[in-house]
């Protein structure tokens, strides 16, 4: 019998400053589930992290941390394809090809672009305008259908859905069209500072985020401080478009207990934001401290990172050569002889 053919899933986390726990419950803990039924290629994407000024022996260490912490959260390098994104060349060679398709105008109109230029308006390089052909590159070089990320990188899967639809026509059927997989809680967790503001790796108000490396007693005292509401009712802990302090710690308590947003409500009937702080950070610690310990543990063993690593690579560059050799041969390039 023909061996049935998986559908692909393809995601990334960059590996700059630190990973938080939105990066975690909007990505990376949705992946794990995805390993069974599809064929999974996650990738450390440290291209894109050069769009913002780095410390190269940071940005070193950030990538070998990511490495680590993905196996820790329950990515399985037997089952998926782990690797760093610049190991496997294709992937800036396919974006020049993509920039050839991809309009200034729809680049200028990305959200994620305008709100980094604001935040480091003295080095708005072509780099940070490019990042998301460097993404449709990432996507489209495995022919991924499937591409779990939280809500902020949405429009980023659309261009690349428009980009994708652009090349197939102009060159006739190549790429895979992908969608997005968001999750149905965390997918959008906000700044502890500023609930209507996302939960953000660069935000400079530490307080504001918690780090997937914080200790508990950093957790806690994080979460005692978030913004609340100020409530007088009893029941003060519910979810509401006009309390979005309250809303996010909910969403984060339930996405991290497993318990419905009814039930936590119920939970926390005629009790103070106090003892509900207190709660979410339990969770939080909870769910956090076996993937730092494993996340620690594997990142003694070099020896097994480095083999893991080579094994990514070497599978998802066999792979992108033969997209990669495909869309040369569409547009018009003289194949090299070997
Ligand atoms: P990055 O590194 O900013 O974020 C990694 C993943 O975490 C999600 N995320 C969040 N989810 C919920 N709440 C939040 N506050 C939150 N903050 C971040 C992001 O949506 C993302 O899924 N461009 C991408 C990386 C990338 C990529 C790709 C992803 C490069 N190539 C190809 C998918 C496919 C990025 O900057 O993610």
């Amino acid at each position: 019998m023909a061996e049935e053919v998986k559908k692909r899933v393809f995601s990334g986390v960059q590996p700059t400053g630190k990973v938080t726990l939105g990066n975690y419950l909007g990505a990376i803990r949705n992946w794990t589930p995805l390993q069974e039924a599809y064929d999974c290629l996650f990738c450390v994407v440290d291209l894109h992290s050069l769009t913002v000024a780095q410390v190269p022996a940071e940005l070193r260490k950030n990538t070998l941390d990511l490495v680590a912490l993905y196996i820790a959260c329950g990515i399985d390098p037997s089952k998926s394809i782990l690797f760093i994104q610049s190991h496997v060349s294709a992937h800036a060679e396919l974006a020049w090809i993509l920039d050839t398709v991809a309009y200034v105008g729809e680049l200028n109109r990305m959200t994620q672009f305008k709100d980094k230029s604001r935040k480091h308006a003295d080095n708005i390089n072509m780099g940070l305008m490019n990042y998301p052909v460097l993404m449709a590159s990432d996507i489209l070089l495995y022919q991924a259908e499937y591409i779990p990320v939280g809500k902020d990188q949405v429009q980023h899967v659309e261009l690349t859905r428009d980009i994708a639809l652009r090349f197939n026509a102009r060159y006739s059927d190549t790429f895979a069209i992908p969608e997005c997989l968001l999750s149905k809680s965390g997918s959008s967790i906000k700044s502890l500072q500023d609930p209507t503001a996302k939960m953000s790796k660069s935000d400079v108000n530490d307080n504001a985020i918690i780090s997937l490396t914080d200790d508990p007693d950093t957790i806690r005292r994080k979460l005692r401080r978030a913004v609340t509401d100020s409530d007088t009712d009893v029941n003060c802990v519910r979810m509401s478009a006009d309390k979005p302090g309250v809303s996010n710690l909910l969403n984060i308590y339930t996405t991290c207990s497993g318990l419905s947003v009814a039930e936590a409500e119920r939970q926390f009937e005629g009790k103070g934001y106090g003892v509900f702080k207190d709660a979410v950070a339990d969770a939080v610690i909870s769910v956090l401290q076996p993937i730092q310990s494993e996340q620690k543990r594997l990142l003694a063993d070099k020896g097994y990172l480095e083999a893991v690593l080579k094994q990514g690579a070497d599978k998802a560059s066999r792979i992108a050569q033969k997209t990669l050799s495909k869309v040369y041969r569409k547009v018009g390039l003289i194949p090299k002889i070997n």
